[in-house]
Parts: structure tokens; C-alpha cells; sequence
């Protein structure tokens, strides 16, 4: 009988690549799970894509993240909720695959399979009612599906103006990952998060992110089938106004019809995957929440860095934020160059600033994940293993040598990951994970890192570079490469550096 998944080290074990053990599997295009939920009988409330967004210079926008800020944010209304949107999840480009056409977004996804889904719940938002409604990409709508004032799912002391929920569905990354793809499903939403988390400092938003929320309440409040889709984030968007939360006289929550929970099915022919559901059952419990400081990060207390301080940035001119967000995408077309030591620099702060605890992320996120850095020969580093201390903002060398292509090797022989400057992996130890946070954690640690890697998309875009994320990795020779001790696991990696330029 295989053994019944209780933890981050388990699933992740079970889930593991292993060279010439990849068992066949032949995508069933047939059956290609739906890109959207189209909830067919739901009025439509069309939101505005030809808003006009304010002009933000990427490179200075981390100054106006301030989660909790009270400074005096825009009265909220369907204009500046189509804002959030635009700048969230859109579409960014259009492409034909064989007969049918094809769209790319502003969030990086495993596959292009885009596992996660946006819900809105409205408590004070001018010109909308009170209630839960779904955000269609693709119509730039959103549809009701609750019309009354509805519960929160987190209690906080700030008054919250709105709620963004965000799930992922299991089969849309299952069909072609199978019980893997929990993997890119909660990479894929961290994407997201980090979207939303910067569109909502961009507008001058105070926010929070939350992880910890009853699964079982979220499911009826969504009107999701629990072994399809989940929710896997709350965002609070708060009112500024110093007014503090008072709980609201709301209906006890009715579940939602069987038509809406149908919805949460993608495809005619959906498998389960027992280890995804089963990971995600084990975090159902909570979030383990120790008290006191977490510990140093696991890795850096572990190992000896040879430290050095970053050098100074250069910020480029101003980058809009628009413009960098819809022109990401994942590139593989890398050219062996040098890379100028004041953008690689700037590149290391915007990364590093991304993970200060005024980011609005969970307090502990930068002990369960640690960003390394494999540099090659041309950057103002020494070719080598670098770990990154956000705390002190340093670089430390743990490994010397250059290992692009063993890595290159390692993430399924994906040869032309050997040509970038540079691989920024994420890395966990997770019994050290399963012991602070308990299995809950590993959603929280993969999400945090597919949110910073979508930071490094942007930072790469905004340099010039390119950049693309990497899933596809033979886990355990990764681990060797790395010289990673038992528990230790890469959860991803992002290979970075200059590429051809394209014609435009
Ligand atoms: C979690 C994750 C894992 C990915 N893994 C790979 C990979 O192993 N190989 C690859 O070529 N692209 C990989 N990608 C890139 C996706 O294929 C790409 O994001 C998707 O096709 C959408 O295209 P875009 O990023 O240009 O918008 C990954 C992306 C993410 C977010």
C-alpha cells in the first residue's frame, strides 16, 4: 500500500524526478482542463480595461509597498478595482497553438496551465453590493456569486475594504504534472501574490497577506469543491481611514448551489491524485505558529559564507511598472555575456528588498526559504554557490566552481540553462519546515518562493535580461550538486541573464 502523506518532506520525496525513472505520460489534449470558470447563468458586471493606471517606476516602487501604512489611500470604487486587476492577473500577448489561439498573462505559470483563480469579496466598495464575486481574465468581468454582506475568513483589527481570495485547481496543472503539480500549483499562486501584493502598494494600498484561515469555511464561502479547488491566500485590503473592524451582522453562510461547486471541475475526465490531496489535508490543520523569533534560517546557520557586501546599484532611468509586467515572459534564449556589476547589484536589492519584513509577507518567510545564487564567470562575483542573508542584505559563498551546466544537467537536461549569467534557486530545508510551521507550511514556503520568483522576473525585465523559471529539476541531483544534508530540497529555480534581442 504507498504510505499516506503527512508532510512537506514526505510529498516532496514522493514527488521527486529521477533520471531514466520518469514514468511515460502522454497529455490527453482531449480533455485539457478549461482556462477559466465559466459559471454560465451569473450576470456579468464588466470592469474597466481602459482605465488609465498611474505612471510607477519599477525601480522605485518598492518605497510605496508599505502593507499596514496609514497613509491616506484612493477611495475605492470599480475603477480603482479594475486598477488592481489590470495590474494583477491580465492578458499580456496572444499567440496561435495548431488552429487555436493562445493567451499569455502578466503571471508566470508551470506549463502556461495558470492552476489559480481570483475571488473578490466587496465590503465598501463604491458603484459594487456587498458580496463575493469571480474575476473572469479573459471578459475583464466579475460575476456575483453571493449578494450579501459576507463573513471574513481572517479576523483583523483594520477595517477591511475588500478581500481577494486566491485558489488553485488541482487538475488544471495535474492534467500534465499528475501528483507533482501541487508543486506549481502553490509556485504558480505565489506568482500571483506577488502581482496583487505590488499592484495594491502601487496604489498607494495598505494590505495584508494571510495563510492561515479555516480550508473548510473558505470552501463553502467560495462555493469550491474541496477536492478540486482550494483556497491557498487571503488579501486584505484595508480602509485607512483609522476606523477599526467591527464585526459586521452577517447571515451564517449558506453553502452555495451544487451548480457553482460543479464549476470547480475542469475537464470530462479529471484523475485525483491522492499524495496532492493528501498534502493539502496535512496543512489543514493550521499553520503552527511558534512563538518568539523564528530561528536564523536554517541554511546560513548551517554553513560557514565567505561574506561580502554588495557593491553599489545603478538604478536604470525610470522602467514604467506597466510596461515591465506586461512585456515579462519566459525567455530561453541566452547569450553568454557579462554582466555589469552595478545591475547585478541592483538586481540583488530589489530581490532582497522584496523579502524585508515591510513586504507584507509572513513574518518567518525569510527563515523557511533561502535564496541561493549559482554564479557563472561573468558577474562581479566569484563563480560559485552564493547564499543571500536578507537581514544583513549580504552575499556569502558557500561552494566554489561553476556548476551552470551540472545544474543545466540536473533540471532534466534543459542544456540552455548553462548559458545564463546566473540560477537563483530557492531553497528549503524542510523537516527544519515541518517542524516550525507544521505540513501548512510547505504551501506558505513554496509560495513565498514562486513570489519572489516573479520578482525576479520583473527585476530581469526591467534590467533588460530575461529570465525563466525551472520546476522540471531531478531533485535529488540538485541536491547533491548543491550539497544539500538530508531534508534540504530545491523548490525552484530561475535562470537569469542577457538574451538576444528580439525584433520588435
Ligand atoms: C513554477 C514554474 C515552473 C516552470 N518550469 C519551467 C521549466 O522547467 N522549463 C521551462 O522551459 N519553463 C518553465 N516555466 C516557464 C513557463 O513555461 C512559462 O511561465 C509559461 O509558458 C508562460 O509563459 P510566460 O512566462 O512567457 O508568460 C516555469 C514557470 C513556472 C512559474
Amino acid at each position: 500500500m504507498s504510505e499516506q502523506i503527512r508532510s512537506a518532506e514526505n510529498y516532496h520525496r514522493v514527488t521527486s524526478y529521477r533520471r531514466n525513472r520518469l514514468a511515460h505520460h502522454t497529455l490527453d489534449w482531449a480533455n485539457q482542463p478549461v482556462a477559466v470558470k465559466p459559471y454560465p447563468t451569473l450576470p456579468r458586471i464588466y470592469l474597466d480595461r481602459n482605465v488609465e493606471l498611474p505612471k510607477i517606476n519599477y525601480f522605485k516602487m518598492k518605497k510605496n509597498i508599505s502593507a499596514g501604512d496609514d497613509s491616506s489611500s484612493p477611495m475605492l470604487n470599480l475603477r480603482e478595482i479594475s486598477k488592481v486587476f489590470r495590474l494583477t492577473h491580465d492578458v499580456t500577448a496572444r499567440a496561435m497553438h495548431g488552429e487555436k489561439p493562445f493567451y499569455y498573462r502578466s503571471v508566470a505559470s508551470a506549463g502556461a496551465l495558470y492552476p489559480f483563480e481570483i475571488y473578490l469579496a466587496a465590503h465598501n466598495i463604491h458603484g459594487l453590493h456587498q458580496g463575493l464575486y469571480y474575476y473572469n481574465l479573459f471578459e475583464f468581468s466579475l460575476s456575483p456569486l453571493r449578494t450579501a454582506p459576507i463573513p471574513e475568513l481572517v479576523q483583523t483589527k483594520k477595517r477591511v475594504l475588500a478581500a481577494f481570495f486566491l485558489t488553485g485547481i488541482f487538475f488544471r496543472s495535474a492534467w500534465k504534472y499528475r501528483d507533482r503539480a501541487y508543486r506549481y500549483v502553490l509556485l504558480d499562486t505565489g506568482h500571483l501574490i506577488e502581482n496583487l501584493r505590488l499592484a495594491l502598494g502601487a496604489l498607494n494600498y495598505s494590505f495584508s497577506i494571510h495563510f492561515d484561515f479555516d480550508d473548510e469555511k473558505a470552501a463553502t464561502l467560495l462555493g469550491l469543491d474541496p477536492a478540486k479547488e482550494v483556497c491557498l491566500a487571503v488579501i486584505h485590503l484595508h480602509g485607512n481611514d483609522g476606523v477599526e473592524n467591527t464585526t459586521e451582522k452577517t447571515q451564517p453562510l449558506e453553502p452555495l448551489d451544487s451548480d457553482i461547486l460543479q464549476a470547480s471541475s475542469v475537464s470530462n475526465m479529471e484523475v485525483e491524485y491522492a499524495p496532492i490531496l493528501q498534502m493539502h489535508q496535512a496543512g489543514s490543520i493550521g499553520l503552527k505558529l511558534t512563538t518568539g523569533d523564528p530561528a536564523a534560517p536554517a541554511f546560513l546557520k548551517k554553513r560557514k559564507p565567505r561574506w561580502i557586501d554588495p557593491g553599489p546599484m545603478d538604478l536604470p532611468d525610470k522602467k514604467d511598472y506597466f510596461h515591465v509586467l506586461t512585456t515579462r515572459r519566459s525567455r530561453r534564449n541566452f547569450i553568454s555575456a557579462s554582466v555589469r556589476p552595478e545591475e547585478f547589484y541592483t538586481f540583488f536589492h530589489q530581490i532582497v528588498r522584496s523579502m524585508e519584513t515591510g513586504a507584507g509577507i509572513l513574518s518567518g518567510s525569510q527563515t523557511c526559504v533561502t535564496i541561493g545564487l549559482l554564479a557563472g564567470e561573468g558577474l562581479p562575483i566569484v563563480p560559485g554557490v552564493h547564499l543571500v542573508d536578507p537581514s544583513s542584505q549580504r552575499l556569502g559563498c558557500v561552494l566554489d566552481g561553476v556548476f551552470l551546466e551540472r545544474m543545466a544537467m540536473a533540471c532534466l537536461d534543459q542544456m540552455w540553462l548553462k548559458h545564463v549569467a546566473f540560477h537563483l534557486v530557492f531553497l528549503a530545508d524542510l523537516a527544519c519546515l515541518d517542524r516550525m510551521w507544521g505540513p501548512r507550511g510547505y504551501r506558505v514556503a513554496m509560495m513565498e518562493a514562486g513570489r519572489l520568483g516573479q520578482q525576479a522576473y520583473l527585476a530581469a525585465t526591467a534590467l533588460g535580461w530575461g529570465a525563466c523559471g525551472i520546476g522540471a529539476i531531478y531533485d535529488e541531483e540538485a541536491a547533491d550538486l548543491l550539497d544539500l544534508e538530508n531534508g534540504e530540497v530545491l523548490l525552484y529555480l530561475i535562470g537569469i541573464g542577457s538574451v538576444k534581442k528580439r525584433r520588435t
